[in-house]
């Protein structure tokens, strides 16, 4: 995607028909890089088409893993030859969430060499919990300039890890350290995401012994070696709660098929509150999102899950800038994630933020503007807002959101959006 692209959004009517969500992005990246513990081959569907997941799978493939789609959605990769622990430092920098091969590779060759992870600009976001980890499994890191190694010369032993923040990425990569290593392994305070008990029973159908994934304790025995296995990755919860906010903020009737409702509690509670019906067909993993009118404000604040996720912060708040009366937004989880603010008042909402809290006064109307995707959930908003904004709203710094969006286009055209790729000649 070029510089010069804008997604063009044009105010739409309320949307309506169905949309099926695809598997999630966060499952897949630690899935992927989980494969490298495997030395037999591996089926993973429900696969993103993402521009992270080829991100990952050129990483894979840059190690000597053999990676191909079978079909659209369904990737098969062998990882019995894979002979490198150093993935490349370009790639690395591509995406916060390439750090997560870092465990495998130590795990696996007892080394691994790499680059402080890029990615979404959404604040500090330090490895410090993952590198403490490292060390607690009998690894040394050291940090060189941006070059990060871990090393354990006599393999990893099992030990006690107590995370000071149930970091997502650092559980994922201790777990995945710990399959492979000497004994018992305890992490306390892990995180609790349904992408962790994704990770988790992948790991298992591979023959690693985890057990309480889904709660703050995870016990991990190591075992000799992986195996392979069939496995498909968890619909994508923020996908999900992206297409159930665009129904509400055009006031229109969706269908989201394949998602799982508890997964989202926080986002349809919120939904609710707002004046939205939502309707759960348990059993067809479905949720209808109705709206036919015009909201409340409300008030959310994000938390590691089961609370409402940051993830879809952003979203929800463009649907608070159109709501009737004040809503109000408390951010815990990352200190840098009110960027949208300023492109969302660009459109004329009226927000005030103060630290890690955000004032939202409903308006009448939005007007469309020239809007940067500051990052890929702060895109995600301005879609929303875009949908409801009068006039044209044009979004430049694209490629931030079709990291996270799976066939975007397609699936909001598919519900009667108007919105297009365009390349803009100045
Ligand atoms: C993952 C998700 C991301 C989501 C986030 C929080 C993936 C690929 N990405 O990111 O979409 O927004 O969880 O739900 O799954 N922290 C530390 N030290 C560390 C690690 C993290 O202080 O070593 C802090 C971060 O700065 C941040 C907080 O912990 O404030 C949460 O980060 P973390 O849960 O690690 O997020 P990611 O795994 O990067």
């Amino acid at each position: 995607m070029s510089d010069k692209e804008r997604l063009i959004v044009k105010k739409s009517g309320p949307l309506k028909g169905k949309v099926k969500i695809s598997g999630a992005k966060n499952s897949a990246l630690p899935i992927l890089a989980a494969s490298l513990l495997g030395t037999e081959e591996i089926i993973i569907e429900e696969v993103p088409n993402l521009t992270d997941v080829e991100i990952m799978i050129s990483i894979l493939k840059n190690l000597g893993a053999k990676v191909e789609y079978i079909d659209k959605s369904t990737l098969r990769i062998d990882s019995g030859n894979v002979n490198s622990f150093q993935p490349p430092f370009e790639l690395m920098d591509k995406m916060r969430a390439s750090f997560v091969v870092m465990g495998p590779l130590l795990s696996r060759f007892g080394s691994a060499v790499t680059k402080a992870p890029g990615g979404c600009n959404i604040g500090e976001r330090p490895i410090d919990l993952h590198l403490k980890g490292f060390d607690a499994l009998g690894a040394k890191t050291n940090i060189d300039f941006d070059e990060i190694s871990a090393i354990s010369e006599n393999g990893l032993k099992g030990s006690n890890i107590y995370l000071d923040f149930p970091s997502v990425g650092a559980t994922e990569n201790l777990m995945m350290a710990a399959t492979l290593a000497k004994g018992e392994t305890i992490i306390e305070n892990a995180a609790k995401e349904p992408e962790i008990v994704d990770l988790s029973n992948f790991l298992n159908k591979m023959g690693a012994k985890i057990k309480g994934a889904g709660t703050s304790s995870i016990i991990i025995n190591g075992v000799e070696k992986l195996t392979g296995t069939t496995h498909t990755i968890v619909p994508d919860r923020i996908e999900a709660a992206t297409y159930m906010l665009a129904a509400a903020i055009t006031k229109g009737e969706v269908r989201v098929e394949n998602v799982i409702a508890s997964h989202i509690r926080p986002v349809i509670a919120k939904l609710i509150e707002s004046g939205c019906i939502v309707k759960e067909l348990e059993d067809d993993d479905v949720i209808i999102v109705k709206a036919n009118k015009r909201l409340k404000g409300t008030s959310i604040k994000t938390l590691p899950y089961p609370g409402f996720p940051t993830d879809a912060q952003s979203q929800f708040m463009a649907l608070m800038t159109v709501c009737e009366g004040e809503s109000h937004v408390k951010e815990t989880v990352f200190e840098n994630r009110y960027m949208h603010v300023a492109e969302l008042k660009k459109m004329g909402a009226s927000i005030i933020t103060e630290g890690n809290e955000a004032a939202i006064m409903g308006v009448e109307k939005l007007k469309g503007a020239d809007v940067e995707a500051t990052d890929l959930r702060a895109g995600a908003a301005l879609i929303l807002a875009g949908l409801v904004a009068e006039g044209e709203t044009r979004i430049s710094n694209v490629y931030h959101i079709l990291r996270g969006y799976s066939d975007l286009i397609e699936k909001f055209k598919g519900l009667g959006a108007n919105l297009e790729f365009k390349k803009i000649e100045k």
